[in-house]
C-alpha cells in the first residue's frame, strides 16, 4: 500500500483548478452523502482491465478511448448513450479486424462532468463571470446564479453516471453488442456517407465469417465472446472532494479502489509532482491515465512514473500523449526514449483532440486533417523506436454533429453552426470517428505485414 497516504491525503498538497464554493458546509455535507452511496463500480472490473491494458503494454492488444468531452445533464437520454455505443463499437470493430488484436474498449462517459479551465473567469458583453466547470459543478448558462458552484450537483452527476453505467452494461452483455448485429449497428448512420458503405463492406466479410463458424458450430449461443463485450468507463479525476467520497476499500484484496469509474487519469494542467492529483492517484489501484503534453520533460515523467507506478506493473499506467499535430515529433520521441532507457511499462496512447484546438468563427473546433496528421505521426513515431503505438483516446460522439471541421463529408467553417452542441471541447461525430478509425486500421495492419516480413525475413 503506498505510504503515508489516505483518500483524503491530497488535501494537505497544494492544488489547481479548485472551484469556489461559497458554503464549505454544504459541500462537506454533500461529500458525507456521496461516501454513503454505494461504488459505481467493482474493485474486479478495474483488475480485469487492468488486465486487458497490460496485455496492451506487451503489444498485443489496442486501447479505444472515447467519448464526450464534458457529459451534461441537458443531453443526458438513452439515444444519447445508444447513438455513442454503437459509434464506438464500430470503430471498435473496424480497428479489431484491421489490428487483428484485441480491442479494450473504455468510454469517457458515466463520469466525465468536471473540465479544467484555462481561465478561472469568461467574459461576454463586458460582463465577467467565474468560468463554466462542468456540469458536476456550475451551470453552463451565462448567468451568475448559474455559475456559482453548487454541490448538489455532484449528486446530480452521480445519478446520471449510475443511470449510464447500468444502460451501457445492459448493452454490453445484453445482446446489442452481440456480432451477429454488426448490420444492425448501422441504423441511423448517415446515408450519403462514404464511411457507410465501407462499413457495409468489412460487415459483409465478419458476417460470412460467423456463418462459417455457425456450420462448424461455433455461434454466439454456445460462445460468450461472440455475444457480449466488455465496455469500461473512465474520466478525468479533477473534482478531488467527488472522488475522495468514492474511494473505498476492496474487501476482497484490501487496497483502495476509487469507485467512481474504472480507470481515472489526470489531466494535463494537474499534474504536477507533489501536488493534490498526483497524490490522490498514487493511492488508488485502479488502472490510471497522465495526460501528457509538451511542456512535460523526459525527466518530469520519470518521477511522475516513480510516483505513479513505483512497482512497474504493466496496465497501471496510460501515457495519453496530446502534442498538437506540429509539436508531436519534437515532444515523442524523447519521451519514449526515456521510458525505454528506464525500463518503464506503459501504454502509449494517442489524444489527437486536445493539442489541436483552434478558433474559427468564434466557434472551437478541430481540423480533421491535424487530428488525422497527428495520429499518423503517433504511428510512425512508435514504428521508428520499436514501440507499440497502444491506443487512442479522442472526443467523439455517435450524433451528426458539426464541431470538428473537415472530414469526408466536409464539414466547413461555415457549418460549425449548424449542429454544434458540444459543453466543452469541439467532437468527432460519428462520419468521422469512423473515418479516423479506419485510416488507423490501415496503419494497424500495415505494422502487421511488416512484423510478418521481418519474422519471415529473420
Ligand atoms: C480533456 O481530456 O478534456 C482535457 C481537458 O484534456 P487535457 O488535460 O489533455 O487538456
Ligand atoms: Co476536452
Amino acid at each position: 500500500m503506498a505510504q503515508n497516504w489516505t483518500p483524503g491525503s491530497w488535501r494537505q498538497k497544494p492544488i489547481q483548478q479548485v472551484p469556489e464554493y461559497p458554503d464549505a458546509a454544504a459541500l462537506a455535507a454533500t461529500e458525507a452523502t456521496l461516501a454513503t452511496y454505494p461504488p459505481l463500480v467493482f474493485a474486479g472490473e478495474a483488475r480485469r482491465l487492468k488486465k486487458q491494458l497490460a496485455n496492451v503494454a506487451e503489444g498485443n492488444a489496442f486501447l479505444l478511448q472515447g467519448g464526450d468531452c464534458a457529459e451534461s445533464f441537458l443531453e443526458h437520454g438513452a439515444d444519447n448513450i445508444r447513438d455513442f455505443f454503437r459509434a464506438f463499437l464500430q470503430m471498435a470493430v473496424v480497428l479489431t479486424y484491421g489490428a487483428q488484436l484485441p480491442v479494450v474498449k473504455v468510454g469517457r462517459i458515466a463520469g466525465q462532468f468536471a473540465k479544467p479551465r484555462s481561465s478561472n473567469v469568461e467574459a461576454q458583453d463586458g460582463v465577467t463571470l467565474p468560468s463554466y466547470r462542468g456540469d458536476i459543478i456550475n451551470g453552463i448558462e451565462f448567468n451568475e446564479a448559474s455559475r456559482i458552484p453548487n454541490p448538489e450537483r455532484q449528486l446530480d452527476a452521480y445519478r446520471q453516471s449510475a443511470a449510464t453505467l447500468n444502460l451501457l452494461r445492459a448493452f454490453a452483455m445484453g445482446g446489442y453488442a452481440n456480432l451477429e448485429n454488426v448490420h444492425q449497428w448501422m441504423l441511423g448512420f448517415i446515408k450519403d456517407s462514404p464511411q457507410a458503405d465501407r462499413y457495409r463492406k468489412l460487415a459483409d466479410r465478419i458476417s460470412e465469417t460467423m456463418d462459417f463458424m455457425k456450420a462448424i458450430g461455433i455461434s454466439a449461443d454456445n460462445n460468450p465472446s461472440l455475444r457480449e463485450t466488455d465496455f469500461f468507463t473512465s474520466h478525468e479525476a479533477l473534482l478531488l472532494g467527488y472522488e475522495e467520497a468514492l474511494t473505498r476499500v476492496d474487501s476482497t484484496s484490501g487496497d483502495w479502489y476509487a469507485t467512481s469509474g474504472h480507470m481515472l487519469w489526470i489531466g494535463d494542467r494537474t499534474r504536477q509532482l507533489n501536488h493534490a492529483h498526483v497524490e490522490y492517484f498514487r493511492g488508488i489501484k485502479n488502472p490510471i491515465g497522465l495526460k501528457c503534453g509538451p511542456s512535460l520533460t523526459p525527466d518530469n515523467l520519470i518521477e511522475l512514473i516513480d510516483a505513479l507506478n513505483p512497482a512497474n506493473e504493466a496496465g497501471r499506467l496510460t501515457l495519453i500523449c496530446r502534442f498538437g499535430h506540429d509539436k508531436v515529433a519534437d515532444s515523442l520521441p524523447k519521451l519514449i526514449r526515456a521510458v525505454e532507457k528506464e525500463g518503464r511499462k506503459v501504454v502509449w496512447s494517442c489524444d489527437p483532440m486536445h493539442g489541436n484546438t483552434i478558433t474559427l468563427n468564434h466557434y472551437k473546433t478541430r481540423p480533421f486533417e491535424r487530428i488525422l496528421s497527428e495520429v499518423e505521426s503517433f504511428f510512425q513515431i512508435h514504428r521508428a523506436e520499436g514501440t507499440h503505438p497502444g491506443g487512442i483516446h479522442i472526443e467523439m460522439t455517435g450524433k451528426d454533429v458539426t464541431e470538428c471541421t473537415g472530414g469526408a463529408r466536409a464539414v466547413t467553417a461555415d457549418s460549425l453552426s449548424d449542429r454544434y452542441h458540444t459543453h466543452c471541447d469541439p467532437r468527432l461525430n460519428a462520419d468521422q470517428a469512423l473515418e479516423l478509425a479506419f485510416l488507423l486500421s490501415e496503419r494497424m495492419k500495415s505494422g502487421r505485414d511488416e512484423k510478418r516480413l521481418a519474422i519471415a525475413n529473420a
